[in-house]
């Protein structure tokens, strides 16, 4: 089903489509362990045990969506730089939207959303060595075809756009802009990154409810530090956050 990428420069070039597997994060790992390529691709049409951030599972209809996992080895980035490369896979997905509609945002750290539903899900599992990212497995989930989710939230692309979406086109497009990004990251431009990245971001500089050590509070989002940390004004003041330290309220 899928072919090995034309249009990339290294993405997709060895790429392995598995009809079914429990995760394509695990596959990846164990394709690390045997030295695979940078660029390398794991695909399947149907992950039977996907993982998501937090312990969280990713539930994705059999033939329906991209579940896919990206071999990186980003070995330029410093450990302290992890972030960046949420932001430019984030921005990737974002790029890849935007060529159908207009609404898509990232909501921090690195979830895709069409207004307030999320439509794709990034997990980044990086391996450290002496201070920098020696590899990196980038597990993205993104709704393209699925048109009924068990809880109301989610969105596909296609319940979007009202047309259905070829899946090897959607993947060879995709691929096309992480490389892209990557290799403006890799060329060491993090500032137009942070400023797209920023010009993308869910409920930046409007007024919100946030949770924040079990407390309410209205905030607005000022700013993501290059460490990925969450920049959100109060009247208690800028306060930065950690994943996981704060919550966005509807
Ligand atoms: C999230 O919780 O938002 C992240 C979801 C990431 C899901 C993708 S699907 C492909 C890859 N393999 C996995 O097991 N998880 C990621």
């Amino acid at each position: 089903m899928y072919k090995i990428l034309a249009k990339t420069l290294f993405i997709g070039k060895n790429l392995v489509f598995l009809p079914s597997c429990h995760s394509t994060n695990d596959i990846a790992q164990e394709l690390l362990s045997e030295g695979t390529l940078e660029g390398t691709v794991i695909i399947t049409e149907n992950q039977t045990n996907g993982r998501g951030q937090r312990g969280s599972g990713w539930e994705s209809e059999p033939g329906k969506n991209l579940t896919f996992s990206l071999v990186l080895k980003p070995t330029f980035l410093s450990v302290q730089q992890q972030f960046e490369l949420n932001r430019v896979v984030s921005l990737a997905v974002c790029d890849f939207l935007n060529t159908f509609s207009t609404g898509f945002q990232v909501k921090w750290p690195n979830d895709i959303y069409y207004h307030d539903r999320k439509i794709c899900g990034i997990l980044i599992q990086n391996s450290i060595r002496q201070g920098r990212i020696e590899s990196s497995i980038v597990g993205i989930g993104l709704n393209i075809n699925q048109q009924i989710f068990k809880e109301q939230k989610p969105i596909s692309l296609s319940r979007v756009t009202g047309e259905f979406v070829p899946l090897p086109e959607a993947l060879e497009a995709l691929a096309q802009h992480i490389e892209t990004r990557y290799l403006t990251l890799k060329a060491g431009n993090r500032e137009r990154l942070h400023k797209d990245y920023l010009h993308k971001l869910y409920r930046f500089g409007e007024e919100y409810l946030y949770r924040a050590n079990g407390e309410l509070f209205n905030g607005r989002i000022t700013d993501v530090s290059p460490e990925g940390k969450l920049e959100v004004e109060s009247k208690k003041g800028i306060q930065q956050f950690d994943f996981k330290e704060v919550e966005f309220i509807i």
